[in-house]
């Protein structure tokens, strides 16, 4: 071959042989920021030949970015890698990060002492790919509580894997949760997903919140190369004020049954309110909750019934028993901490809840809110439901024997109370007013 030069520099410029031994895709498009890939085809004989690819309209003074050493190695320069595959004689140029400036054309080359046979490749990068995801930039949710955050992307990516990734570089950041690529909601930990994918939205939802949860978040999708990302600050502010009042205490007979009235703001109505147990309001266990109506709901030995109008949930629970005992807490749902208000559940024995465990009606409960203590600020009402006793002993006890006794007590009371506080003294107690 050194001996014909002259001959050879005649016949290449043209030669369609030369243009057979290397073939690649004639054109490739990758987004803004994203990357592209590129394979080229060589034939047999040339697998220990240097490759290469190279920038510019014309071959002959194109700038070479990245060459292969002639063995499968990949070779990387700045954001363009270039590795060959030597069994199924396919080389391949990535480019990363695109920009725009990128756009021209290439080639796919391969070094030989004369007249390297190549490819042109014409590259373009797509407009518009930069928004292909946007998110709020920021969100805020209370400690305890929810947030929600909203992704959108461009249309072309409903089928793509959506994910939630945490960390301040998006490339090294945690996926905390993701999508399967269809509209199932995804769940891990506090953690939620679910795409939309008719309204190319896909939304996260931390809950309960931690403030070591404030951090900087990404939301992105998953392809080939780049992965476009919008980055998301979260930050966790305080819980919120009550917005909810219980009594405070509460207290029932053993086998007897015990009602809990929880107020609570205007504004709340709709929201669903819930009875929940445990010390720690973040972790206590929700035993029963309203769907959001008025409907009553029924769980085991425990009944919640909301009343929109007067803004107050009643909690029943029923044959009660000393394991009862605990601390419980009226809550409300809603986006942000639930606002929750605590009650201490005490349970008597059944032969001594005369004096404690009388059927007061709510209108009568000033004799008794003066009897609990400090905790009692909030309204208090404590009037085992009737429907449950029927079908007890203690019932007919009661009728019969508590209930003169303390209707006498009562009378008496009243007597005393109407004398002591004159024309008001019959009203609704103070703490009713709050
Ligand atoms: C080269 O391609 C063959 C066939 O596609 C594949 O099995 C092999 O893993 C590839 N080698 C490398 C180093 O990627
Ligand atoms: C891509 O661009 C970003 C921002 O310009 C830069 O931080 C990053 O290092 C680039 N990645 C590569 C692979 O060059």
């Amino acid at each position: 071959m050194l001996l014909l030069p002259p001959l050879l520099l005649f016949i290449i410029p043209g030669s369609s042989d030369l243009s057979a031994v290397i073939t690649g895709p004639g054109e490739v498009s990758g987004p803004e920021r994203g990357s592209l890939t590129v394979q080229c085809r060589y034939d047999p004989g040339w697998e220990t030949y240097l490759k290469y690819w190279c920038r510019g309209a014309e071959f002959r003074i194109c700038r070479i970015l990245v060459g292969t050493t002639g063995s499968e190695l990949e070779v990387k320069e700045d954001r363009v890698s270039i590795r060959d595959n030597q069994t199924s004689r396919v080389f391949t140029v990535t480019m990363e990060n695109l920009t725009r400036e990128d756009a021209d054309t290439y080639w796919c080359g391969i070094e030989r002492i004369v007249a390297d046979p190549n490819v042109q490749v014409k590259v373009t990068v797509g407009p518009g790919s930069a928004a292909v995801i946007t998110g709020p930039r920021e969100a805020r949710g209370p400690e305890r509580g929810w947030l929600t955050v909203w992704c959108h992307y461009d249309p072309g990516r409903e089928p793509y894997v959506k994910y939630w990734c945490r960390g301040a570089d998006f490339r090294n950041c945690t996926v905390l949760v993701r999508t399967t690529g269809s509209e199932l909601e995804v769940k891990e930990d506090r953690v939620s997903i679910r795409d939309n994918q008719t309204t190319h939205t896909f939304t996260v939802t931390m809950e309960k919140l931690r403030r070591e949860d404030a951090d900087a978040y990404w939301c992105g999708i998953e392809r080939t190369g780049a992965d476009p990302g919008a980055p998301v600050k979260v930050t966790v502010g305080p819980g919120s004020p009550a917005v909810i009042t219980g009594p405070g205490e509460a207290r029932g007979p053993e086998q007897g049954s015990m009602t809990v009235q929880c107020r609570y703001d205007p504004g709340w109505e709709t929201h669903v309110k819930y009875w929940c147990r445990g010390a720690d309001f973040r972790i206590c266990r929700i035993l029963v909750r309203t769907t959001g109506s008025e409907q009553e709901v029924k769980k085991d030995h425990l009944s919640i019934r909301d009343n929109q109008t007067s803004r107050m949930f009643t909690v029943t629970m029923e044959k009660l028993r000393r394991e009862d005992a605990d601390t419980y807490w009226c809550g409300i749902e809603r986006t942000g901490a639930d606002p929750g208000a605590p009650v201490k559940v005490a349970v008597g024995p059944a032969t001594t809840t005369v004096s404690t465990t009388i059927p007061t009606p709510t209108t009568f409960t000033a004799p008794v809110a003066t009897e609990v203590p400090t905790s009692s600020r909030n309204m208090s009402s404590l009037h085992p439901e009737g429907r449950s006793l029927l079908s007890s002993v203690h019932f007919l006890l009661l009728v019969f024997l508590k209930l003169p006794v303390f209707l006498s007590m009562l009378g008496a009371v009243l007597w005393v109370n109407r004398s002591q506080r004159g024309p008001a003294g019959g009203g609704p107690p103070r703490s009713e007013n709050q």
